[in-house]
């Protein structure tokens, strides 16, 4: 069992939080295309002996592709790779992108999941992170996507930035949760590097998030969607009807996965890989016949340390045997390390399994770091 993920690195225009790898010149977009496909082609036999289950459309602003483009990837994926009967294929949706037309080219092209980015359902704060929609184009495309029942259907809203109140936040997920989806991504804003909003922190023009606030709203969030009815299954996600996000579920129980187009990520179990992050770059390279990965072999503590930051995030926490196949030295070091927060009911012990108690799970990062092993 295995997934693919797919890099579309364009953008309508740039949100002012993100630093995800995007250009907003769409000059290159159709020779990035076929670069992709030649790296599909290329790189096959990395998962000759897996059964592809998943494959996800990421960004950037996927939903940018016409039907033909789409169609192209995702055959050329059939023809190179074992694809599962029924996998799951999502495609990133940007609320500007979606129109009637649209709706139908996806379900042709066999998109059964589409992950929309709603963000919030208030037009200040969406001009506040610069957006290319409003609130009306969400609840739009969010109809004509739930028109006909093809798709399961995931939202992203987000929280813990300057101007959200909880009434705000209120409206947002009753608005969403009222309506037929089955997923929703919750992430509280993080400021990140090299972004329009880092620089006006910087500059002292935008306010510091307070944790306090962050964390009462990431309890409100996790209250409203228990309330209408989603299960809490990692500290971003939520899903209804055990409808969970495949693809990611993967990323976060260790599996492999194949990532192609500028910036993607791979991984095999041994080793992390990573493509470049810039679009002249990896066309020219490829043209080059240049390689346009880099890699890492992850050691036995790295895959330890990964394997407690990645699984004490989810509901379904880490195993203890499979802790025990780091070796004794670790294991008795995660002993020790862990017992004060068992002691405190912060990690709770389920049989073989150890969650995070989920009033502590905005602070997991913090948990899990404090249980890293470090070579001395
Ligand atoms: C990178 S976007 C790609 C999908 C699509 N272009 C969109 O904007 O919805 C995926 C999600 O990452 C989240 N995201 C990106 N940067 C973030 C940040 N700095 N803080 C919180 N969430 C962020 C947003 O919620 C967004 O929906
Ligand atoms: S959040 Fe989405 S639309 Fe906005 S810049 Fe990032 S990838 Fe592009």
């Amino acid at each position: 069992m295995a997934g693919l993920y797919i890099h579309i690195p364009f953008c309508k225009q740039a949100c002012y939080y993100c630093n995800f790898h995007f250009s907003t010149d769409q000059s290159r977009l159709p020779l990035v295309l076929d670069y992709i496909v030649q790296e599909l082609v290329s790189k096959k036999d990395f998962l000759s002996h897996e059964m592809i289950e998943t494959i996800y459309f990421g960004g950037g602003s996927p939903s940018l592709l016409n039907k033909d483009q789409l169609s192209h990837i995702i055959e050329s994926i059939h023809s190179n790779y074992h694809v599962a009967e029924k996998p799951e294929i999502t495609l990133e949706v940007n609320p500007d992108d979606v129109t009637s037309d649209k709706v139908h080219d996806w379900k042709d092209v066999s998109i059964n999941r589409i992950s929309l980015g709603i963000q919030s359902l208030h037009d200040d704060d969406l001009a506040f992170m610069n957006r290319a929609h409003s609130s009306a184009d969400c609840m739009r495309s969010l109809e004509l996507l739930l028109n006909g029942n093809a798709f399961e259907i995931s939202a992203d809203l987000i929280f813990g930035f300057d101007g959200l109140t909880t009434e705000k936040l209120q409206f947002n997920i009753q608005a969403l949760a009222s309506k037929e989806i089955h997923h929703m991504s919750c992430y509280a804003m993080t400021i990140e590097p090299k972004t329009v909003f880092s620089h006006r922190l910087h500059k002292g023009e935008l306010k510091e998030m307070n944790d306090n606030i962050v964390g009462e709203q990431f309890t409100f969030v996790r209250d409203e969607l228990l309330r209408q009815g989603f299960e809490h299954y990692e500290i971003s996600n939520y899903c209804r009807d055990s409808k969970f996000a495949k693809h990611n579920t993967s990323y976060w129980k260790g599996r492999k996965y194949l990532g192609v187009g500028p910036s993607a990520h791979s991984f095999d179990g041994k080793k992390r890989y990573w493509n470049v992050a810039n679009n002249a770059a990896y066309i020219s390279k490829l043209q080059k016949n240049q390689g346009v990965t880099e890699e890492e072999v992850l050691t036995n503590v790295d895959r330890y340390n990964e394997y407690i930051l990645t699984g004490l995030r989810t509901k379904w926490g880490v195993s203890m045997s499979k802790l025990k196949e780091f070796g004794s030295e670790k294991y008795q070091y995660f002993q020790q390390e862990s017992a004060g927060y068992i002691e405190k009911q912060q990690l709770i012990i389920h049989g073989d399994k150890l969650t995070i108690h989920h009033d502590f799970w905005p602070v997991a990062d913090r948990i899990s770091s404090d249980l890293f092993f470090v070579n001395e």
